[in-house]
């Protein structure tokens, strides 16, 4: 791009550039070459726009036990809660694996996750259209998809109490709490039927009514609250065959709304749906707005891949396109957001591929060019700056 051109798009206003404040959080395995590939690719969206990032770097997840020895400390919430939006990567790997340890990686997820309210997990399920070899699926039933499954994030089984082992006269049992209040369900269904109304205004709301008390409450509450929106259409689904229909006919679903496990389990089947684990974004959010737009965390759906780990083999558009989630929720830049998308779009079009990406024939294998994290990320930086 000329100056000039540079010079039309960058704020006319005379202010000083804006400087977005992000709580970078890399993490374990892959985690640091996804994350350091998504900078550079910001790096370019804020070159092309005219604003820029001060990163604050935090060392959490495996690497924060090795460091400090727990997963995520107080400060490190409060950091997260201080910056515009968190980046993180991927934490935990077999080094940290032992379920039964005090302390273990995703102890991090839970104490972010609680500590800033981020009850609402966004996953939105895509198929990018040169990657339909990629999927399991047969093409036919791909046409159209564009789910977007909405998790509760933090309640149900992963923080209800009491959630421990015990010695018993029958010998050793466990307990874990499924435990909602209408509160937690109204405020994240209320958030599906919004969300529904910016697409194609259908929620589905999976729960296991027929057995779950919990489930039933989530049937009574989301009824309460689609009387506010009758412009969309609501469908209740049992989640078994909800997890049916995800891969029979992926295209039937809008938003998908659930509570937290289901969520959990639903959103990796329907991950495979786009043809790599690797090529997904993720959001959570609660209610806080700050001064650009809702705080959140923004992070890939895929784990932290240690058998990749440190040969620059990760796929990186599963973060960036996290960031592209974040540059529009929560910093306000639908317009820089767009241009990200748009470049990884045109990086797949020219044939780009990480190795997760590459078709299993080999005759189309031949005709992509494969990359690894950093060439991809420098590939979408340039598309950018054009
Ligand atoms: C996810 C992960 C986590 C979860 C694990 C790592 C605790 O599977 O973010 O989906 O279950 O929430
Ligand atoms: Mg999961």
């Amino acid at each position: 791009m000329t100056d000039a051109g540079l010079a039309d798009e960058v704020s006319t206003t005379g202010a000083a550039p804006v400087t977005y404040r992000i709580a970078l959080i890399p993490g374990d395995g892959v985690g640091p070459e996804v994350i350091d590939a998504t900078v550079s690719v910001l790096e370019a969206v804020g070159r092309r726009f005219g604003f820029g990032f001060a990163w604050d770097r935090l060392v959490v997840g495996g690497a924060g036990i090795d460091a400090y020895g727990v997963a995520c400390r107080p400060q490190d919430v409060e950091a997260c809660r201080d910056a515009d939006a968190v980046l993180l990567g991927a934490v935990g790997g077999p080094k940290w694996d032992n379920p039964d340890a005090s302390v273990r990686p995703e102890q991090a997820l839970f104490a972010l996750r609680g500590g800033l309210g981020l009850f609402a997990n966004l996953r939105p399920i895509t198929v990018h259209r040169q990657l339909i070899g990629a999927s399991p699926l047969r093409p036919e039933l791909l046409e159209g998809v564009d789910c977007l499954i909405l998790r509760e994030l933090t309640s149900g089984l992963y923080f209800g109490k009491p959630s421990e082992q015990r010695e018993t006269p029958d010998g050793r049992a466990a307990i874990d709490t499924l435990w909602y209040t209408e509160g937690e369900i109204r405020r994240i269904v209320m958030l599906a039927f919004e969300l529904a109304r910016t697409r194609r205004r259908k929620v589905t709301q999976v729960d296991k009514a027929n057995v779950l008390a919990t489930s039933r409450l989530w049937r009574k509450v989301t009824e309460e609250v689609h009387a506010d929106f009758p412009d969309v259409e609501l469908e209740h689904r049992l989640v078994d065959s909800a997890a049916m229909t995800l891969a029979k006919w992926p295209a039937g679903f809008d938003v998908l709304v659930t509570e937290n496990l289901f969520g959990d389990i639903l959103s990796d089947e329907a991950a495979v749906i786009a043809g790599s684990l690797g090529m997904l974004p993720s959001a959570s959010i609660g209610t806080r707005e700050t001064a650009h737009g809702r705080h959140g965390l923004y992070e890939p759906i895929h784990g932290s891949a240690p058998d990749i780990a440190g040969r620059d083999m990760a796929n990186p558009l599963g973060t960036i396109l996290s960031a592209a989630m974040m540059l529009r929720w929560s910093l306000g830049r639908a317009d820089a957001a767009e241009a990200v998308e748009a470049a990884v779009d045109r990086a797949l079009d020219e044939g780009y591929r990480t190795a997760d990406l590459l078709p299993s024939d080999a005759t189309e294998a031949a005709a992509c060019t494969r990359v690894g994290t950093k060439e991809m990320a420098r590939v979408i930086g340039d598309r950018i700056a054009i």
